[in-house]
């Protein structure tokens, strides 16, 4: 199924989307300044929530200011976990730092930008990230909130950076949220690392070194949960991290569809830089080549091949599919356009609210989705049997709910070969 999904999307594409427009689309990004501002403009849903007016006040004006930072940074291995433990991350210093990983050259082909945005994804920081040098005092602390070594003793997500003032300092990368181990010890990129509590984290960073937390900040992060995380402006919805698969068939990112995007990688560009900018707080910008790198790469991003078979029983899911969901879950990834809250039912905070609500919820991809539990944008609904299940009471979304017991259990089967 997957691959005729593939081949559906494939044939939609026309000479506009072709790789050459695709990095003409790239170049305007890095070389026009008025096209930039005028694709931000284009992207954002809804120009009056504090995602938008934040950034509409600040591209291409006081961001543009800032110094671009390059930092030089590493893998954390398994010697600087042991030399935080010893003696704090002053040791991490003694440890060499490698040169900045791109040396300011463009890359020419298609493939050279998505190799280079890779290496963003798993070694540009965000930012220093206090909470995570804290946790790396004791290994088992950290493992507790998720945070995990490969079996060769490195962090994926964790890097040793240079900060911009010369500090060694333990930073997080992309990787940290969306790649994930799974079957084995393979980590696969893109996969939402779904055991990694944040807001417990968060807590416990907070209860053990006094560092003051707003009270009302705190009781909300009690309620956040492993594999969500509050990435929102005003800290108030958490949101499921989200697997990235089929970004590029999405006409919507974000759960509530705060970014609009056509076929071209700029819309998503302009959102890793911005994220970078707000990530780092406003203290320096990203080279715009690697926030393009990285989209590019991010579009490119495709869960791991399955082998799961079909046979009368999802060909008759395939069939309660067609007629019960694909009016939402319609592009090639079989996520959708954004539907009003009221419509899909399900909790209108995130999609209402100040910080990136547009009022509507973007049905997500459903490539791999049954590995892709716990569901919808709060991640609230644990299971897809539980999802589709006509005594589930709460939580919206009830398509399907109708079905008998066989039906159920055919569309499921179905969803599992995705
Ligand atoms: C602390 C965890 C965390 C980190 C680190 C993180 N993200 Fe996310 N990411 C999330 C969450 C949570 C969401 C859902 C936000 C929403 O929908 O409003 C998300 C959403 C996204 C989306 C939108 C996906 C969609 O389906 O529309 C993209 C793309 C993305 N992240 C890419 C990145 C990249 C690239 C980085 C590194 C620069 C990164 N993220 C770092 C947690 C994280
Ligand atoms: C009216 C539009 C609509 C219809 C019809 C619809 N969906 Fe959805 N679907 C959505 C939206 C919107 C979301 C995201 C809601 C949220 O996060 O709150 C969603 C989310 C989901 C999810 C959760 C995925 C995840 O990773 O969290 C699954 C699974 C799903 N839909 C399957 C189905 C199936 C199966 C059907 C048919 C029985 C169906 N949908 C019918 C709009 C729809």
């Amino acid at each position: 199924v997957r691959a005729l999904l593939f081949t559906l999307a494939l044939a939609g594409c026309g000479a506009e989307h072709s790789t050459a427009w695709q990095l003409a689309e790239g170049g305007r990004y890095l070389d026009d300044a008025g096209y930039r501002r005028d694709a931000l403009v284009r992207s954002l849903a809804n120009p009056d929530n504090a995602y938008s007016t934040q950034r509409l006040a600040s591209y291409g004006r006081g961001w543009e200011r800032l110094p671009e930072w390059r930092p030089r940074s590493r893998t954390l291995e398994a010697d600087d976990a042991a030399a935080i433990m010893r003696g704090g991350i002053a040791a991490l210093a003694d440890r060499p730092t490698p040169p900045p990983l791109w040396d300011g050259t463009r890359p020419t082909e298609l493939v050279e930008w998505i190799a280079l945005g890779e290496r963003v994804f798993f070694g540009f920081p965000l930012r220093p990230e206090p909470l995570m040098e804290w946790a790396l005092t004791a290994p088992e602390l950290a493992e507790s909130f998720g945070v995990t070594p490969l079996p060769d003793g490195s962090y994926p997500g964790l890097r040793v950076i240079v900060d911009l003032d010369g500090a060694t300092r333990v930073g997080i990368t992309c990787a940290l949220c969306h790649a994930a181990a799974s079957g084995g010890d393979a980590l696969v990129a893109g996969r939402a690392r779904r055991n990694f509590d944040y807001g417990s984290l968060r807590l416990a960073y907070h209860a053990a070194t006094g560092v003051p937390v707003e009270p009302d900040l705190a009781r909300r992060m009690r309620t956040w949960g492993p594999g969500r995380a509050d990435v929102t402006e005003d800290d108030e919805d958490p949101v499921a991290i989200p697997d990235l698969w089929g970004l590029a068939a999405q006409s919507a990112l974000t759960q509530a569809g705060t970014i609009r995007q056509d076929d071209s990688p700029v819309a998503l560009a302009l959102r890793q830089e911005t994220q970078y900018l707000q990530a780092c707080g406003h203290r320096a910008r990203p080279p715009r080549e690697l926030a393009l790198a990285l989209a590019l790469y991010l579009r490119s991003l495709q869960p791991p091949p399955n082998t799961r078979t079909h046979d009368q029983v999802t060909a008759r899911g395939a069939r309660l599919f067609a007629q019960g969901c694909v009016g939402c879950h319609d592009n090639a990834a079989l996520g959708g356009p954004p539907v009003s809250a009221a419509t899909v039912g399900t909790d209108p905070a995130l999609a209402n609210g100040h910080a990136r609500g547009t009022g509507r919820y973007r049905p997500p991809a459903l490539l791999d989705v049954r590995d892709a539990a716990p569901y919808l944008h709060d991640g609230s609904v644990v299971s897809l049997d539980a999802l589709l299940s006509p005594s589930r009471l709460t939580g919206g979304h009830r398509y399907g709910a109708e079905l008998d017991d066989d039906d159920r259990a055919a569309l499921i089967a179905f969803l599992g070969t995705l």
